[in-house]
């Protein structure tokens, strides 16, 4: 009997990218849903199993701005909010997911839960949520605190919001809404359920209204990777997205990650683990060096400097020479993981302060990929086939040409190796990433 052969998953990674200045570059994309548009259907064409937007509720850097600073933090200073967006492109596209990033931080469960699942059913089940607890300190100060929330504080706020929105999502057992005109009866009140939940955080009664979606409920994502956060993520995450730039990183992570599944009841199977990778493909190897360089060029030191500011936990790198190495930092209440991978990368490269600054600007920590569309493969498919990955998020320097070049001469390269799809095997996001169709809580509770 023919076994098929294990295929990666990829991910589109949305937000506004880095090399805007380009002139090859669409550097409206941060306001313009056409461009967007381009890009959903440019990564259904490639079958990529789902976009994903990166979300913070705040212009980076918006402390610099407040001092007169106008050149931005590589560009992330306007963006579209990504669940308005999510809704919009339900309707012009047919198969690839559509996550947004939602943060437990500042936000409400009831909110967040009914929002998604709304997705959910607009898009036939394509809808997936990135449980983020925010990653910048700006954000902060648009919801009356003077400083972002501690971390440990965060992660224990986002595993019981997780738990509300998980029970909101279930709140209604499919089947449960009969709209029976004969009868007049709307629901099967056996199969409806109040929370009545009181935590230390929370206080919702139930239920949401909104009922069960085609796939069940929307699909979980979480990208923190510090200690709490792979621990969150192994008790809710179906994906996971992350940052690492070396294959035993990759592997030590994704051990440890799903390794810790078990605890919750899970099956490792049951989690797609996406490294991100930061895509500059030329047809020759002297052409893709040629468009890194060119790329490198527009990203001035202040710029760059500016790029890695948040993760230095408030120490002013401007006092540093900056062709000097990188001093010690103050421990990060904001991103643990991403300021573990800058001094790491500090420290085993031997980088001098600006080129960390000129590597962070580009990539923000992910692996950065330069060259042909074999290598790419080759090194695509060695993470796969050695643990380090069930597939990819990857992340484009700018729009839309290294995407469109990607699913021209990288896709056709990986299905070609048969570790891709030619076509999408399902209607949902869960069917296509191969994660199962999860039993409602209250269904399952009842029957045991
Ligand atoms: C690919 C990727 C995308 C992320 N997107 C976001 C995002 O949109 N918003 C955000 O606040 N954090 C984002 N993060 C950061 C984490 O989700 C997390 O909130 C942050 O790193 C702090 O948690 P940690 O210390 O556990 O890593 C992202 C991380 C990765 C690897």
């Amino acid at each position: 009997m023919s076994r098929q052969k294990r295929q990666m998953n990829l991910t589109a990674f949305c937000f506004p990218p880095g090399a805007w200045r380009l002139p090859q570059a669409s550097a409206d994309i941060d306001m313009s849903f056409t461009e967007y548009v381009h890009l959903a259907k440019t990564a259904e064409r490639g079958k990529f199993d789902t976009l994903f937007f990166q979300d913070t509720a705040a212009s980076y850097g918006s402390d610099a701005m407040s001092h007169g600073d106008r050149t931005g933090t590589y560009s992330r200073i306007v963006r579209l909010e990504p669940m308005s967006l999510l809704a919009g492109l339900a309707t012009v596209t047919k198969n690839i997911g559509l996550i947004a990033t939602g943060t437990t931080t500042y936000n409400d469960p009831y909110h967040l839960a009914r929002r998604f699942l709304t997705i959910d059913h607009m898009s036939g089940g394509r809808a997936g949520w990135n449980l983020v607890t925010s990653q910048i300190e700006d954000e902060a100060a648009n919801f009356g605190r003077d400083h972002h929330v501690d971390h440990a504080e965060r992660y224990d706020r986002a595993s019981e919001f997780y738990d509300v929105v998980a029970d909101l999502w279930d709140s209604w057992e499919d089947g449960a809404i009969l709209r029976d005109k004969a009868s007049g009866l709307f629901f099967d009140a056996g199969k409806v359920h109040l929370l009545n939940h009181k935590g230390k955080h929370f206080s919702v009664r139930g239920p949401l209204n909104v009922a069960r979606s085609p796939q069940g409920r929307p699909v979980v994502a979480q990208a923190g990777s510090s200690e709490p956060g792979r621990e969150l993520a192994a008790k809710t995450a179906d994906i996971v997205f992350t940052a690492q730039s070396t294959l035993s990183d990759a592997q030590d992570f994704y051990r440890d990650v799903k390794g810790r599944m078990g605890r919750y009841g899970r099956s490792p199977e049951h989690m797609r683990i996406m490294p991100g990778i930061n895509i500059v493909v030329g047809r020759t190897e002297s052409e893709a060096r040629a468009r890194r360089e060119e790329m490198d060029a527009l990203i001035t030191d202040e710029v760059a400097l500016r790029s890695i500011a948040r993760l230095t936990g408030g120490l002013d790198l401007s006092k540093y020479p900056i062709d000097g190495p990188l001093p010690e930092l103050l421990p990060s209440n904001a991103a643990k993981a991403r300021q573990k991978i800058l001094i790491d990368m500090a420290r085993t490269e031997n980088l001098s302060i600006r080129q960390l600054a000129h590597r962070f600007a580009q990539a923000t920590g992910h692996h950065v990929l330069v060259g042909t569309p074999a290598y790419m493969a080759d090194v695509m498919e060695h993470w796969f086939m050695e643990g380090g990955a069930d597939g990819y998020t990857v992340l484009q320097p700018h729009y839309p040409q290294p995407l469109e070049d990607f699913v021209e001469l990288v896709i056709p390269e990986l299905q070609r190796r048969g570790i891709f799809r030619t076509e999408y095997s399902g209607t949902t996001l869960r069917e296509n990433l191969g994660v199962p169709f999860p039993e409602n809580r209250f269904t399952k509770s009842a029957r045991a």
